[in-house]
């Protein structure tokens, strides 16, 4: 059992019934869900009984307010069981983060309880066709008319659709604003004008669906514009995703523990030249970087999820975030690979797990940012950072000045 900080006993409690539900619910339906791109209902009943869904919701609004860290722990255990299912756990989050970051206190007394109870499960619809890494480059409206908003146009790549009974949905209210155009509003599974179109077929993730939405004329009641005021949307998405992120850094970590006790156990039985690969030397240098990498990438998603839990959200830990989710998910993918050529030719078929860890793995690097997004985000924060660093000016002299190996002119 991997944990090097210090846990509270609510959080390992958390996390010895998310192992227990992995073992007994996910991993023994995972190629089921795989193959015949259903959803583990099973699994997520057992997640909603056991009470996984009230981790990061405060105690006001049904939960165990535990925390991200909480909700990390408990997707890494998941995911490591089912990469699949880990998402199908941790949408719930992205999706409810709206409401709770953002919303009036009416409507997180209105729907957090439910979420947390997994009475009703949650998605997140930002993206569009042609708005993916340009979060703000939004097209679907929402248009005042009395008491609701209508809502027109389509959302891609909504995870969790068809399956969530409510859709936090980001749309256009006023195109004339820069910086308050965007506003988010709660839509329910039925509302007349609302419809899954399209069911993705995708490379991974099988067991979880993705789709588009599409809003013909839906009407919702202005009730349900988070917040209760427009212009607020782009806000709530970013914070949305800052606080989303080490979610998906753990996704990553269980899909990457995963991968390597699959590879460790298969290499201590397969023999080759008369012993276990596992004694040959290329093969041990291949399991110990996996190690390596896994145990990074799982310290620094605990620190950015425990940042949050302390600090709330800040430019520091949505920096944080960001390197958590773009260094976990690489790490899942080179994790994922290498495993795949441990089991060498086996590895390419699908006669083990573990040619599902390599497929689920690509997508952790693209959803809820792609990494370059992430890489992005790091380094704006990076240039503004600098301007604290002014006690290093006096040793990076002007083009003017700098002349190699001269002392700085005012340092002492
Ligand atoms: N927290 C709060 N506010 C923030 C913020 C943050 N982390 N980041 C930016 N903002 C604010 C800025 O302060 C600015 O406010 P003002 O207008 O008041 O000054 C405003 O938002 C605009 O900020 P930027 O100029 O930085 O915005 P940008 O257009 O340059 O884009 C971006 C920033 C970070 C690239 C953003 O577009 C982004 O995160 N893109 C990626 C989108 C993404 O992650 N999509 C994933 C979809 S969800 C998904 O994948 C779900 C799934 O399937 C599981």
């Amino acid at each position: 059992m991997q944990q090097n900080i210090v846990f509270s006993d609510q959080a390992l409690e958390l996390q010895a019934t998310a192992r227990k539900i992995a073992d007994e619910y996910v991993r023994p339906g995972a190629a089921h869900a795989d193959k015949h791109s259903e959803y583990n209902m099973k699994a997520a009943k057992a997640v909603a009984s056991a009470g996984l869904f009230r981790a990061w919701i405060p105690e006001a609004y049904g939960g165990v307010d535990a925390g991200i860290l909480s909700l990390a722990i408990v997707a890494e255990e998941l995911a490591k069981a089912d990469s699949g299912f880990g998402v199908a756990y941790a949408v719930n989050a992205l999706g409810s983060f709206p409401i709770l970051l953002g919303g009036t206190e009416e409507q997180k007394q209105k729907w957090m309880p439910k979420i947390a109870a997994g009475e009703t499960f949650v998605a997140f619809c930002l993206s569009e066709k042609f708005a993916g890494s340009d979060a703000s480059g939004l097209a679907v409206t929402a248009v005042r008319d009395g008491d609701h908003y209508v809502i027109n146009g389509e959302k891609k790549w909504t995870t969790n659709g068809g399956v969530a009974d409510v859709y936090t949905v980001f749309a256009v209210t006023d195109a004339t604003s820069k910086s308050r155009r965007i506003s988010a509003f709660i839509v329910e599974k039925g509302t007349p004008g609302f419809t899954i179109e399209k069911i993705e077929d995708k490379m991974g993730i099988r067991g979880v669906p993705v789709v588009e939405t599409h809003f013909n004329d839906v009407r919702v009641p202005v009730e349900n514009l988070i917040g209760g005021r427009e212009g607020l949307g782009f806000k709530h998405a970013m914070m949305t995703l800052d606080h989303a992120r080490p979610g998906v850094a753990a996704q990553a970590v269980g899909a990457s523990q995963g991968a390597l006790d699959l590879a460790n156990v298969y290499a201590c039985r397969r023999v080759q030249f008369g012993k276990p690969i596992s004694q040959h030397q290329m093969v041990q240098k291949m399991l110990a970087d996996m190690a390596m990498k896994t145990e990074a990438a799982r310290q620094l998603t605990y620190a950015a999820a425990a940042a949050i839990d302390v600090n709330g959200p800040s430019p520091a830990n949505s920096k944080m975030a960001a390197m958590a989710k773009c260094f976990a998910s690489d790490v899942a993918m080179e994790v994922a690979t290498d495993a795949v050529q441990v089991f060498g030719g086996y590895g390419f078929m699908e006669d083990y797990p573990i040619a599902k860890f390599f497929r689920d793995a690509k997508i952790l690097q693209i959803y809820e940012g792609t990494n370059q997004i992430q890489r992005m985000v790091i380094s704006r924060h990076l240039v503004r950072e600098a301007n604290d660093l002014e006690h290093l000016k006096d040793f990076i002299p002007s083009e003017e000045q700098k002349s190699y190996g001269a002392q700085p002119t005012t340092a002492t």
